[in-house]
């Protein structure tokens, strides 16, 4: 590793840490938000059900590699919701309430190379989760997929329908009566045990992780149906980390490769004693790229995401935020899997196209909207790790959406 790619990473590190830094103060959301009680005997005397009829059309072709395409303009079916009719979003990815002047980035659809990806249709999606829970395990990335999948489902249900998001930290539970179907998101920035486990009380320059334990948080993931899991970006913050393995009186510091290594292997552990494959699905999404440094993709800039509104043009382009090393621990980690197939949501590489999809100085800081001096230095306050939604979380849940519809069809 060259000196230069050393400093880097430990800048990605900080900017990353200073910016998840908001969920700390992420607002209790209002409970029961749209709820039509004029409708309770309506909703008992009449049950919806959507027939899961998976078309031609909607189906994946088996050679196909959905994560393999390009980003193309789509102003007539994209945004797939708005900011304003989804209730459920944090105020954090609210880009155009938050001022953002173009809105571009809203209208583009990912199109595989070799298929087309199924339309997102969030009856069908909430229909799959039917008497189940969905739940999304990992840290601020990941609980922008699980706000967007809210969103996604919820502007499709009829209004009368009964929905609900509750807080109880470390969870946030959305429900829909109606379809006895809830999804969840899970704060666990690790995975494993951490003394950042507290959904709002956490430090961030201090970490410590217990690489061999894991039972504290899968306890509350057991019941889940469908778990989708996600850690990353708080690995990042230096090239080693302290941890426990064994005795909590033997605190090391770990090449954070070695330590991923070690607990995503006490991850796998738990999901090949625990998970019954027949009843259960497991996901996993690969690393939510950054776009830290503008000189990456427009050589001789000094910039960052900031004032970027479209893609990376070309194909294949990677920036050094994407660490290869822990990819390929994810992959060997997986492969090694004999009980259970944990499907991979390689989100990477077509999210790397784009620059312009994170929230920048339209979003928060320490759980407070950016001021007026703060948004004059988006050298400093510009965070190019989380993004806008609508947007990119929501290609992702497309992507998720169209693999659970290929199973369904499938049993
Ligand atoms: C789509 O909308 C954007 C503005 O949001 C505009 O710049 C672009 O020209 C539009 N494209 C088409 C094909 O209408
Ligand atoms: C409702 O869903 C839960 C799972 O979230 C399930 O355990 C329960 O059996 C369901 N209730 C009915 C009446 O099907
Ligand atoms: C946050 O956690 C620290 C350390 O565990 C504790 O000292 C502090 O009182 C907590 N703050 C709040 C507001 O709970
Ligand atoms: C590990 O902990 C020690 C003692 O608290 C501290 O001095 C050191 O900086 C920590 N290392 C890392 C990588 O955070
Ligand atoms: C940690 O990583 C460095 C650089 O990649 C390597 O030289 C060193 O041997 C590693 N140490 C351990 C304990 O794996
Ligand atoms: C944003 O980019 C446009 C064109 O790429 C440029 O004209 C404008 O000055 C930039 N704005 C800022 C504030 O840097
Ligand atoms: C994800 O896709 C990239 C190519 O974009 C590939 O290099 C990598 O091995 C894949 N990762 C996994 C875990 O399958």
């Amino acid at each position: 590793m060259t000196t230069r790619h050393h400093h880097q990473i430990d800048l990605l590190f900080r900017l990353a840490l200073a910016a998840l830094l908001t969920l700390g103060a992420t607002r209790v959301i209002l409970d029961n938000l749209r709820n039509n009680n004029n409708n309770i005997l309506l909703r008992h005397m009449y049950t919806i059900r959507v027939p899961i009829e998976v078309s031609e059309k909607e189906t994946i072709k088996d050679n196909c590699n959905v994560f393999e395409g390009k980003w193309i303009t789509d102003n007539t079916s994209y945004p797939l919701y708005s900011e304003q009719s989804c209730p459920f979003l944090v105020k954090q990815t609210t880009c155009l309430k938050n001022g953002r002047p173009d809105s571009f980035y809203q209208n583009l659809r990912w199109q595989p190379n070799a298929c087309n990806l199924p339309r997102f249709d969030g009856l069908k999606m909430i229909e799959m989760v039917r008497d189940k829970r969905l739940m999304f395990v990992g840290d601020s990335v990941q609980r922008g997929m699980f706000e967007s999948m809210v969103c996604l489902v919820h502007s499709a249900i009829p209004s009368y329908v009964k929905t609900s998001l509750h807080r109880i930290p470390p969870r946030k539970v959305f429900r829909v009566e109606e379809f006895n179907a809830t999804i969840e998101y899970y704060w666990a920035p690790f995975i494993i045990e951490s003394i950042s486990d507290h959904a709002t009380n956490h430090t961030v320059s201090k970490r410590l992780v217990k690489l061999d334990s894991v039972a504290k948080h899968s306890r509350e993931w057991e019941g889940a149906d469908i778990l989708i899991f996600e850690s990353y970006v708080w690995w990042m913050y230096k090239p080693t980390i302290n941890a426990t393995y064994g005795s909590l009186d033997n605190i090391q510091e770990y090449n954070v490769t070695t330590a991923y290594r070690l607990a995503m292997e006490t991850w796998a552990n738990w999901i090949e004693s625990r998970i019954n494959p027949q009843t259960q699905k497991i996901f996993f999404t690969t690393m939510s790229p950054t776009h830290l440094w503008s000189w990456e993709w427009k050589p001789g800039t000094e910039g960052n995401c900031f004032n970027e509104t479209g893609p990376v043009e070309g194909s294949k382009y990677w920036g050094t935020g994407s660490n290869l090393e822990i990819m390929g621990i994810v992959e060997d980690v997986l492969a090694k899997l004999k009980k259970v197939k944990v499907t991979v949501l390689n989100i990477t590489q077509l999210s790397e196209y784009r620059k312009d999809g994170h929230t920048s100085i339209y979003g928060e800081r320490k759980g407070k909207l950016l001021t007026k001096e703060q948004r004059s230095d988006p050298k400093n306050y510009a965070d190019c790790i989380h993004w806008c939604s609508p947007g990119v979380p929501d290609t992702w849940n497309e992507i998720l959406y169209a693999l659970l519809l290929q199973d369904y069809r499938a049993q």
